[in-house]
C-alpha cells in the first residue's frame, strides 16, 4: 500500500495530540509534525518526523515542501480565542498569514505534482456572532450561512480563512489560460468547544467546560468565568478527531459545501457542573462570570445545525453528553489524576 504523508501544523496542541494518536494506528500513514512547542517523547515517537518551528517562517515551509510530497495537510496551528483577543496583531499574523503560507505551499505542491492536496482546516463556532442573549435563544441551532458576524479577532480570522481556503480551492488564478493540473481540496469543520481527557486547554473561551472537570478531578477549587445558564455546543475530543479523519477521507463528489458545522451536545455550564458533581461530589465550583469573556460566549450559538455533515459524509458523534462523561472523560481523567 503506498504511504500517505500527512503534515500536521500545531501538532503539539490538544487536537494534534488526539490526531497523532489516531493516525499512528493507520499503517499507510506517516506524520510530519510541526509546532513551535517541543513535542513530548511518546507522541514524537508516533511521528515520522517532528519539526520545531514557526508557520510564519516562509523559508521553513519552503524547505518542508521541498522535502516531502504531502497528501493531506491538517493545519491546526493557531492562537485561540482568548489569546487572540489579548494579542490581536499576533493573532492576525499566526491565524491569517500563517494559514496563507500553508495554502501557498499546498497549491504549489498540487500544481507541481498534478494532483489534489487535501487541506483540512479546523474552524470554529466563533465565526458566528449574535448581538445579545435573546437573539441567541431565538436563533437556536444555527446553520452554516447564518449569523456570520463574528465579534472576536479569532472568529474574524477563522471566517476569513474559510473564505481564503475556498478561494484557493475554487478560483485560485482563475485568469490563467490553462486549468491547473492539481488543486487545494480545502475542507473545513466549525468545531464546538472540545473536551479532552488527555490534555487541559489554554487560551480558549470554551475552556470553562474542560477546566471545571479537570480541576474537580484534582480536588482543586474552580471559579467558572461564565454564568451557570451559559450554553454553547461542546464535543468529546475523540469525536472531533474522528470528524477530521472522516471528512478528509470523504469522496469529493459527496460534498456539497467546503465548510461544515458538526454538533454533539450543548449543555449549559450548570449542566456540566451537575455531571461533574455526580463524579466528584466534593467539586468546589463557583460561578464568577467575567463580563467580557461571558460576552464572547453570549455571541456564540446555543447549538449548531449539522444536517449537511450528517447527509454528505455520515457525521454522527459517538459520544452524547452522558456517554462522553461516563465512558470517555471520567475513566481517563480519574486514571490521569489517580483519584
Ligand atoms: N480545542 C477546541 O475546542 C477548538 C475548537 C474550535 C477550533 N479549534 C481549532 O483547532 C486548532 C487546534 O486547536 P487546539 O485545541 O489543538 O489548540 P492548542 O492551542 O492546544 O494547539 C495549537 C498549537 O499550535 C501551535 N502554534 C501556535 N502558533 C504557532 C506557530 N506560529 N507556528 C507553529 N505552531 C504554532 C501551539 O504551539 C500549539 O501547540 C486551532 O486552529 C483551533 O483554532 C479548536
Amino acid at each position: 500500500m503506498p504511504l500517505k504523508t500527512v503534515l500536521i501544523t500545531g501538532a503539539s496542541g490538544e487536537i494534534g495530540h488526539g490526531l497523532i494518536d489516531s493516525l499512528a494506528r493507520q499503517s499507510d500513514v506517516r506524520v510530519v509534525a510541526l509546532d513551535l512547542q517541543p513535542m513530548e517523547g511518546a507522541m514524537a515517537a508516533k511521528c515520522h518526523r517532528v519539526v520545531a518551528g514557526d508557520i510564519l517562517d516562509a523559508d521553513l515551509i519552503k524547505r518542508l515542501s521541498a522535502e516531502h510530497d504531502f497528501d493531506v495537510i491538517h493545519h491546526l496551528a493557531a492562537l485561540l480565542s482568548t489569546k487572540s483577543e489579548r494579542e490581536p496583531i499576533l493573532a492576525h499574523k499566526v491565524n491569517v498569514e500563517g494559514t496563507m503560507n500553508l495554502l501557498e505551499m499546498a497549491v504549489g505542491q498540487a500544481r507541481l505534482q498534478g494532483r489534489d492536496v487535501t487541506f483540512m482546516y479546523p474552524s470554529s463556532i466563533a465565526v458566528y456572532g449574535m448581538p445579545d442573549v435573546p437573539t441567541k435563544k431565538k436563533a437556536g441551532r444555527v446553520s452554516e450561512s447564518e449569523w456570520l458576524t463574528p465579534r472576536t479577532m479569532y472568529g474574524t480570522n477563522k471566517l476569513y480563512c474559510e473564505l481564503l481556503g475556498t478561494y484557493y480551492a475554487e478560483h485560485y488564478r482563475q485568469l490563467d489560460a490553462e486549468p491547473p493540473r492539481g488543486r487545494v481540496d480545502f475542507r473545513g469543520i466549525r468545531f464546538p468547544g472540545l473536551i479532552s481527557a488527555a490534555t487541559v486547554p489554554t487560551g480558549g473561551t470554551s475552556d470553562y467546560g474542560p477546566e471545571m472537570l479537570h480541576m474537580a478531578a484534582q480536588g482543586k477549587p474552580y471559579a467558572c468565568f461564565v454564568r451557570e445558564d451559559a450554553r454553547i455546543p461542546f464535543m468529546a475530543m475523540p469525536d472531533g478527531v474522528d470528524a477530521l479523519l472522516r471528512l478528509a477521507a470523504a469522496p469529493a463528489s459527496k460534498l456539497t459545501r467546503r465548510v461544515y458545522n458538526i454538533g454533539a451536545f450543548a449543555p449549559s455550564a450548570g449542566e456540566i457542573l451537575d455531571l461533574t458533581k455526580q463524579a466528584f461530589p466534593g467539586a468546589d465550583v463557583t460561578f464568577k462570570p467575567d463580563v467580557k469573556r461571558q460576552g464572547i460566549v453570549d455571541g456564540w450559538p446555543e447549538d449548531v445545525n449539522d444536517d449537511a455533515a450528517r447527509n454528505d459524509w455520515g457525521w454522527t458523534p459517538a459520544f452524547g453528553l452522558q456517554r462522553a462523561f461516563s465512558d470517555y472523560l471520567l475513566p481517563a481523567i480519574t486514571r490521569r489524576y489517580g483519584k
